[in-house]
């Protein structure tokens, strides 16, 4: 996870830049249209022909069943294939890639996407939205799932003396690209922008990870074990809620907010977990610019900002640790300390922990807005909309 603290360290120092007014948003999406040079023609190779040609045959092949590949894609221009000798995620996945219909399995719409998405508009270090065809393992509110691209800077423009924004813009177009997805697990690209007669193709070193419910999530993420226990005490697991953002905070951060890890009642547990959820929106990494404030299911507003280390924070002192574990029905970030401790919930120690000095408006009863998108900033909003319902690749 090295290269992803780096990214988010760059990240953050754009953050702050845009963060700085809210018209800077339409500034993003504009930018978000692939600069592609690579046209699709039907006097170019087919998709598994064209896989082959670079090392990538193996799994190519199956696109071109079903729902995938070629000019049969079903609308989809770009697809990750992962290089020879790549081993898919799990028996059951590997069993249905070898069926005669792989290629409407939702392992393989995962790895498509409907958008012309080349390497320059993945390269956004501050991370890219990237929609796919895969509906089966989203619960997003009609969209298909997405995952995430996160590209590097240029050493050069961290060094020379340019605006903020300006060395935004200077991205490594040499440096590799990593794509984000299920667990929070990352593959990277070998060969990107292959054309082939239906549009483009990138080799992979790996099958992308499908997202999974937020419960499992959180039980397959060792680090996130605790706060996982604490939903599963709660009296909700968020699995039916359409959209959501989590916050997690890691077992470190648990146990220092409560001193010790203590068996939580229903109610407890509940509302511990709902300060750190927030419903209606899903907040990719990209999309948590510095200044944002959001709504938590049981808890007070928090906002988001960044850390003189180039971190991302959340209220001032919670650092993101792991960002954009996608999920089925949003994403989870980790961070290192517990954003509200619940009255309820006393601790031992003879001080209240600092949280509790920022939460004099907290408030027990549900203060999410009435609606789908109730809890969220309004340009934010916009972004989500974009990003999520509008088929587009969200790039900075
Ligand atoms: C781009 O990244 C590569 C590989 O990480 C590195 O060797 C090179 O120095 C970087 N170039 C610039 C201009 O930062
Ligand atoms: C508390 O810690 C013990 C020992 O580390 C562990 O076995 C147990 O599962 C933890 N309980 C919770 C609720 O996390
Ligand atoms: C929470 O419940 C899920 C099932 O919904 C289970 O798979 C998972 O192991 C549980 N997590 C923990 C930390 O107990
Ligand atoms: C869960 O608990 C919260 C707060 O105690 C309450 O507002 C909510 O209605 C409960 N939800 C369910 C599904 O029981």
């Amino acid at each position: 996870m090295k290269n992803l603290v780096f990214l988010l360290a760059l990240t953050a120092s754009l953050r702050t830049a845009f963060g700085q007014s809210a018209g800077t948003v339409s500034s993003i999406i504009s930018k978000t249209t692939s600069s592609s040079s690579v046209k699709p023609s039907s006097t170019l190779p087919s998709l598994p022909d064209a896989a082959a040609n670079h090392g990538a045959g193996q799994w190519g092949d199956k696109f071109n069943q079903g729902a995938g590949g070629g000019e049969n894609s079903g609308g989809a221009q770009t697809a990750w294939i992962p290089t020879d000798g790549s081993t898919p995620p799990d028996e059951a996945v590997a069993k249905f890639l070898m069926a005669r219909q792989a290629g409407l399995s939702s392992q393989y719409l995962y790895q498509l996407s409907p958008n012309l998405v080349d390497s320059a508009a993945l390269r956004g270090f501050t991370g890219s939205l990237v929609p796919t065809l895969d509906t089966q393992d989203a619960n997003l509110g009609g969209s298909a799932q997405v995952f995430l691209s996160h590209g590097e800077r240029d050493t050069l423009s961290t060094t020379t003396r340019r605006s903020l924004h300006e060395r935004s813009l200077c991205t490594n177009a040499t440096a590799p690209i990593h794509l984000f997805s299920g667990l929070g697990n990352s593959v990277t690209i070998l060969q990107a922008d292959i054309p082939f007669d239906g549009g483009i193709l990138h080799v992979t070193d790996g099958f992308f990870t499908l997202p999974k419910s937020l419960p499992d999530s959180l039980s397959l993420t060792p680090e996130a074990a605790t706060f996982g226990s604490y939903l599963n005490s709660s009296n909700t697991s968020f699995d039916a809620t359409p959209a959501a953002t989590v916050f997690a905070p890691n077992n470190a951060a648990v146990l220092a907010a409560l001193s010790t890890n203590q068996t939580l009642t229903a109610d407890q547990a509940t509302a511990l977990v709902g300060a750190h959820v927030v419903t209606g929106y899903v907040a990719y990494s990209p999309l948590l610019i510095s200044g944002t404030t959001l709504k938590t299911v049981s808890g007070p507003s928090i906002t988001i900002g960044t850390g003189s280390d180039g971190s991302i924070l959340v209220n001032g002192k919670s650092k993101i640790v792991k960002a954009d574990i996608v999920i089925t029905n949003g994403v989870v970030h980790l961070i290192d300390k517990v954003l509200f401790t619940p009255p309820s919930l006393t601790t031992p120690s003879a001080t209240p922990p600092p949280q509790f000095t920022g939460a004099a408006s907290w408030s027990p009863h549900d203060i999410r807005g009435t609606g789908w998108f109730g809890g969220i900033v309004w340009p934010v909003f916009v972004a989500a909309m974009i990003a999520l319902g509008g088929n587009m690749v969200f790039g900075i």
